[in-house]
């Protein structure tokens, strides 16, 4: 695979590939090229049974610092609605596999953004989180006012994006935006160790269970507990199911086979 602004690695470990956004001087804004780069990857790694899950990372100064402003700044609404390009963070939530962000400095705006598309975020003690697109004179465009309320409520959200403040790793870890904080020589390495403990389980509902906590997003508990218990249920047509109850009244590790 030969892109120009990601490195993709598929495979870092068993089962676990990565994505490296990578255009390390202007701090990895995504541009549409890099965002249709991670998107292509994607689609190829979530159809690849050698995959079971994927970690999304930039460099020690930067995850990334935004939507690249530059390639916005001269754009008309016309234009916005026609090249229509937060479309892609669309197709990114809709991986079945799951995605971890290792997060170390900037990420802020849609850096931010794609962060919080991932399943589970990890963080270096340098990480930095922020929806600063009130300073240049809009606001979060690629699901900032949504999914950062959601994650740490309205006080911090409204902060956040109404005064474009900054919150550390440890504060994003506190208000549950985050799953963890570590030096920040040990990030990716962290990240890797949790995508890693998602690839030894049944991929089968791996795949429903993350379908089924992203639906907590999108409905009312009703309609969402229907979801899961259908998920659950459907579970039972699967070898996975078959093996990994069996394996645990023999006292013996399950051998999962994604049928
Ligand atoms: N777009 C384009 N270029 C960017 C960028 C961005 N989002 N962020 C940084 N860069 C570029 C800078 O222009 C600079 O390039 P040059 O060397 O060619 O001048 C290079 O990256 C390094 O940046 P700085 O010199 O500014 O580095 P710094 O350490 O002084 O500051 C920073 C770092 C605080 C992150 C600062 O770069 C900054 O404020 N960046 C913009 C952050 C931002 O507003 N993000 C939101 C974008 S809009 C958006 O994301 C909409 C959405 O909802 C999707």
């Amino acid at each position: 695979m030969n892109y120009e602004f990601i490195i993709a690695n598929a495979q870092v470990g068993p089962y676990v590939a990565s994505i490296q956004l990578n255009r390390p001087k202007e701090l990895n804004a995504l541009n549409l090229q890099l965002m249709g780069e991670i998107r292509h990857c994607l689609e190829i790694f979530d159809n690849d049974d050698s995959i079971r899950a994927i970690v999304i990372h930039g460099n020690e100064r930067a995850f990334a610092a935004g939507a690249d402003i530059k390639q916005m700044a001269g754009r008309t609404a016309v234009d916005m609605l026609k090249i229509d390009q937060f479309s892609t963070w669309d197709s990114i939530r809709k991986t079945k596999k799951p995605i971890i962000a290792a997060v170390s400095g900037f990420a802020l705006g849609g850096g931010c953004e794609l962060a919080m598309l991932c399943d589970m975020i990890v963080a270096s003690e340098t990480a930095q989180f922020g929806q600063p697109e009130i300073n240049i004179g809009v606001m979060p465009g690629a699901g900032g006012t949504q999914r950062l309320t959601r994650a740490v409520g309205k006080a911090r959200a409204m902060e956040m994006v109404l005064t474009g403040n900054f919150i550390s790793a440890e504060e994003a870890r506190e208000a549950g935006l985050i799953n963890k904080v570590v030096p920040v020589e040990l990030y990716l390495d962290e990240a890797i160790k949790l995508a890693l403990k998602t690839a030894e389980k049944s991929p089968i509902a791996i795949q429903l269970a993350k379908e089924s906590v992203l639906k907590a997003f999108d409905t009312g508990l009703q309609e969402g507990l229907f979801f899961e218990r259908k998920n659950f249920y459907m579970l039972f047509a699967t070898e996975d199911q078959k093996e990994g109850m069996n394996a645990f009244v023999e006292k013996r590790k399950p051998e999962f086979k994604n049928k």
